[in-house]
């Protein structure tokens, strides 16, 4: 099994080089535009927020039979990613082997292949991941080439141990140095991904150190995440949405804030609660990667995950991420451009105990919009009119959250 995972590898490295002269040689299409990875926030599943360390082989064919089940796959869903724990250990070659949770990783991208899917895997610059498996440090090349070989679509590259074994240990008390050595990690390893020739979407994982946001597109970054970890509590999700003002201009087709996984169906979140966090993050030209237990989703929560005209917010061509307008007390508007001229507007109750008993009054003038403006309500399909300092009462944590095709 050892030898013949090295064996292939170099097959496939042959393979590459045969390829490569091939091109060389042969006319040059016409019109080829570049691959642009990610043009839109990626969507998919992360097994990480639900099932944490106890994700298996298993757990993720499910995932994939349910994205599929369910009509996630049909709304967008297609990246199905493991995330930490699959890490085995390295053999004499060094080529790192997955754990007896996942028995066969070549096998398990090819069945989510045939399910349309795209797979996705996890790992770090260090040597150790956050759960303390074998990460990639001295080994960004080798590894690049076994997710290539294995068929992986999306790497998640986690800073973790970095911190100790190499930036504590050669910079102690430069913290630019520390910095400088981070974002070489970063860009070792996405220069290893570039150079395997497979399309790999390459999410940056540092919780926002040294401001991502000005260096990751620069190193083939597609997405970087804003902040620490989120959970599935309103106080770090609204955290979080707080969090991205200020970055929109950074994100557009290719390269995302993130602002973290979808915890949509976890903890103890309420239905308004799954639907704020769902629509801020299509707000925030997001990716949507649902991090839900998918075979045993309730209705309401799949209709949250599915619902369409939200999702086409998030994917907006445009790629426009959408801004905090102003806030009011406890409630905030948010405003993003979109596509044809359009705009989405959110009206967000951020507040902790309060069903509006003193209606918010929504100020049109302030969103630049004049006089009445047709729209239709995400969340209840219905057609809308807002008009200047409409009274809007909203549940706690709720959210309205309203597309103008044509805003004046
Ligand atoms: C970090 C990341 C999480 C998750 C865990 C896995 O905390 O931020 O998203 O990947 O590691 O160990």
């Amino acid at each position: 099994m050892r030898f013949f995972a090295s064996l292939s590898l170099a097959v496939l490295a042959l393979a590459s080089y045969t390829t490569a002269a091939q091109t060389a040689t042969a006319p040059k299409p016409q019109h080829a535009a570049p691959q642009v990875i990610a043009p839109t926030p990626p969507m998919g599943w992360n097994s990480w927020n639900f099932f944490n360390r106890s994700v298996d082989d298993k757990k993720v064919r499910a995932a994939a039979d349910q994205i599929v089940a369910t009509g996630m796959k049909d709304a967008g869903y297609i990246y199905v990613n493991i995330d930490d724990t699959w890490e085995g250990e390295r053999d004499a070659r060094g080529v790192l082997h997955s754990n007896e949770k996942f028995p066969d990783m070549k096998a398990l991208a090819d069945y989510v292949h045939s399910k349309g899917l795209k797979i996705g895997i996890y790992s770090g610059p260090g040597s150790k991941t956050c759960a303390g498996f074998a990460a990639s440090l001295d080994h960004e090349v080798q590894d690049a080439e076994l997710y290539a070989h294995w068929g992986i679509d999306y790497l998640k590259y986690d800073l973790c141990s970095f911190r100790q074994d190499v930036m504590a240990k050669q910079a102690p008390n430069d913290k630019a140095e520390q910095m400088r050595l981070m974002i070489d990690a970063y860009d070792k390893m996405g220069r290893a991904l570039m150079s395997t020739g497979r399309p790999i979407v390459y999410s940056l994982c540092q919780y926002g150190w040294d401001a991502p946001w000005e260096w990751a597109p620069g190193i083939g970054g597609n997405l970087w995440r804003t902040t620490g970890d989120v959970q599935a509590n309103w106080g770090s999700i609204y955290d979080i949405i707080n969090q991205q003002a200020g970055l929109a201009k950074y994100a557009g087709p290719g390269h995302w804030n993130d602002p973290d996984m979808l915890e949509v169906g976890n903890g103890k979140l309420s239905p308004a609660e799954n639907r704020s966090h769902f629509s801020m993050w299509a707000m925030l030209a997001a990716p949507l990667l649902a991090g839900n237990d998918l075979p045993n989703m309730t209705p309401e929560v799949k209709a949250i995950l599915t619902n369409r005209d939200v999702i086409a917010i998030d994917q907006d061509k445009l790629g426009r991420e959408g801004t905090r307008a102003y806030a009011d007390g406890e409630v905030e508007v948010w405003t993003r451009h979109l596509s044809g001229g359009a705009m989405a507007v959110a009206v967000l109750n951020v507040g902790a105990d309060r069903w509006s008993s003193h209606p918010f009054h929504l100020s049109l003038a302030k969103l630049g919009l004049h006089g009445p403006q047709k729209g239709k309500d995400l969340w209840t399909g219905q057609d809308v009119t807002l008009t200047e300092n409409q009274p809007i009462e909203l549940a706690s944590h709720d959210i309205l959250l309203v597309r103008i095709a044509a805003p004046r």
